[in-house]
């Protein structure tokens, strides 16, 4: 039997602190128990003393998950500790992760500390979580950039006090395999105490090598991975979980490990944080790009009809990719639907195949066929409810190209119904301009972009809009086959959560 890998994720964590990521308590809890569903053996669910939102997300996806180690971030402080504890405390098996810098650099410019005092801060800091937990991980920021000697030194001193995981990120992408391979190797032959840890790595793909260097670094012995959904991370992103996991399973041959991934859910652990973040993936991505299994060339597609394995060495059900397309239409019955949405993966109450049998009704009145992406766009669409303290009423668009824009907004809000017009540079900026007029408001819109769903002129257009205020970008979406009416629901939705987290 292969040896196992541990996959921890931190998409909630080093994800969601990257630009366009960020997500609120709702939509977090949904992702962690979609990783959960994937089965991944640690979820780091945030950095609980950086916000009172990071706070009640760690705590309630501790409360929430059942199945998963559950950690929380903090530097190598009591007050982080404490409030780390805090909020990590409901999970069945919490683990506080505590950092400090180790490399030169950090020390000197950014601690201010020198190494012997950063040695006795980790110790220290790992003693003081010990008290509150059992299962504490200690990480070496910058690890790849810092004295192989003295990292060695100090892993050994946190074992000591307690540690049970080691973390050896490679913080600023900077190493390469074949470097990290032997990096790696030499901690573990000089940390003398190293069996009684689990030695974790952590990459992030700023020269685009964090897969191939996690990929080393389980060839010299290390038993955790740190990765994210779709890579993404601060700056370049971090290693992607599906790119390790699928690497793993294709080349057990060479790796000789093993994951408890359920692979099949990866397509929708990634769909879901897309649709969640507004942030997709290049269509050239691996794994979990569209054309990750599209065979375009002649000789391609016939080498594939012949014999799959010519051109595939994945197979695009083993990622829960359904082969079997099927379309539905507005003569498909409520069962058709249902058993759909069951073969997707899905499994909704009576209220949610309800709603999304409402929404498909609507939607295969307007468009000749429905395809599986237009069912899990309407199914992942209101998998997240947050209160609607707005709702569309109507709008009327008055465009062309020879005329200025205009638009006029009815949304209901409690019992009242506002209307307000406006002018603007084409039909979606008219429609935003009154809409901020009813709410009184100076909204910054940071970004809007609009996609279609499927293929074909009636195909159902999905709108990302998102907006700021002084701390957080609010991510909305909206999906109409009308276009003007997804972006006023995009918008909507980005306002209504702005709303929420407010209050
Ligand atoms: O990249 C990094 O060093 C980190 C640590 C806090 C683990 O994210
Ligand atoms: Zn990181």
């Amino acid at each position: 039997m292969n040896k196992q890998i541990k996959i921890f994720d931190t998409t909630l964590r080093d994800g969601e602190q990257s630009p366009g990521c960020s997500m609120n308590i709702q939509e977090k809890i949904e992702m962690a128990r979609q990783l959960e569903r994937m089965n991944v053996d640690v979820i780091e669910a945030g950095f609980a003393i950086a916000s009172k939102g990071d706070f009640v997300s760690v705590r309630e996806i501790s409360k929430n998950i059942k199945n998963c180690t559950i950690a929380s971030l903090a530097r190598a402080l009591p007050k982080d500790i404490d409030t780390a504890w805090e909020a990590v405390k409901y999970a069945k098996r919490p683990r506080i992760h505590t950092f400090i810098a180790t490399s030169d650099i950090h020390m000197k410019y950014k601690l201010r500390m020198r190494p012997d005092e950063v040695l006795e801060n980790a110790v220290n800091i790992v003693k003081y979580a010990k008290r509150y937990c059992d299962d504490i991980e200690f990480s070496a920021e910058d690890a790849t950039r810092s004295d192989p000697e003295f990292l060695a030194k100090i892993f050994q001193a946190v074992i000591d006090a307690g540690a049970t995981v080691i973390n050896i990120p490679d913080t600023v992408g900077y190493t390469t395999p074949d470097e990290y391979y032997k990096f790696i190797k030499n901690i573990r032959e000089n940390v003398g105490n190293v069996q009684k840890a689990e030695i974790s790595v952590h990459c992030h793909n700023d020269l685009g090598m964090a897969v191939a260097n996690t990929l080393a670094a389980i060839k010299a012995g290390a038993t955790q991975v740190e990765c994210t959904m779709n890579g993404i991370g601060e700056r370049a992103g971090n290693a992607a979980l599906e790119e390790i996991v699928m690497a793993i399973n294709t080349r057990k041959d060479i790796l000789g490990v093993a994951s408890r991934i359920d692979t099949t859910q990866i397509m929708r652990s990634s769909k879901l944080l897309s649709n969640i973040t507004g942030v997709y993936v290049q269509p050239n991505k691996a794994i979990v790009g569209t054309n990750a299994f599209a065979h375009e060339s002649g000789i391609h597609q016939h080498g594939v009809i012949q014999e799959r394995s010519t051109y595939e060495i994945m197979t695009p059900e083993s990622i829960g990719l359904s082969e079997n397309k099927m379309v539905l239409g507005k003569h498909s019955g409520r069962h058709a639907f249902e058993d759909r949405v069951e073969k997707l993966g899905y499994n909704l109450n009576r209220d949610e195949i309800n709603k999304a049998f409402e929404q498909f009704k609507e939607l295969a009145d307007k468009k000749k066929v429905v395809y599986d992406d237009d069912i899990e766009a309407i199914v992942n669409k209101d998998a997240i409810d947050i209160p609607k303290a707005y709702e569309l009423k109507r709008f009327v668009i008055n465009s062309g190209n020879t005329i200025t824009s205009t638009a006029s907004v009815v949304l209901k809000n409690k019992d009242d119904e506002i209307e307000e017009a406006s002018k603007g540079d084409g039909p979606v900026d008219a429609a935003f301009k009154a809409i901020e007029k009813i709410l009184g408001i100076e909204i910054r819109l940071k970004d809007y972009s609009l996609r279609s769903v499927t293929q074909g002129k009636d195909a159902l257009g999905e709108s990302v809009v998102k907006i700021s205020d002084a701390n957080k970008i609010y991510t909305g979406r909206g999906l109409s086959t009308d276009i003007v009416e997804s972006s006023i629901n995009a918008y909507i939705n980005a306002v209504n959560k702005m709303v929420y987290e407010i209050n």
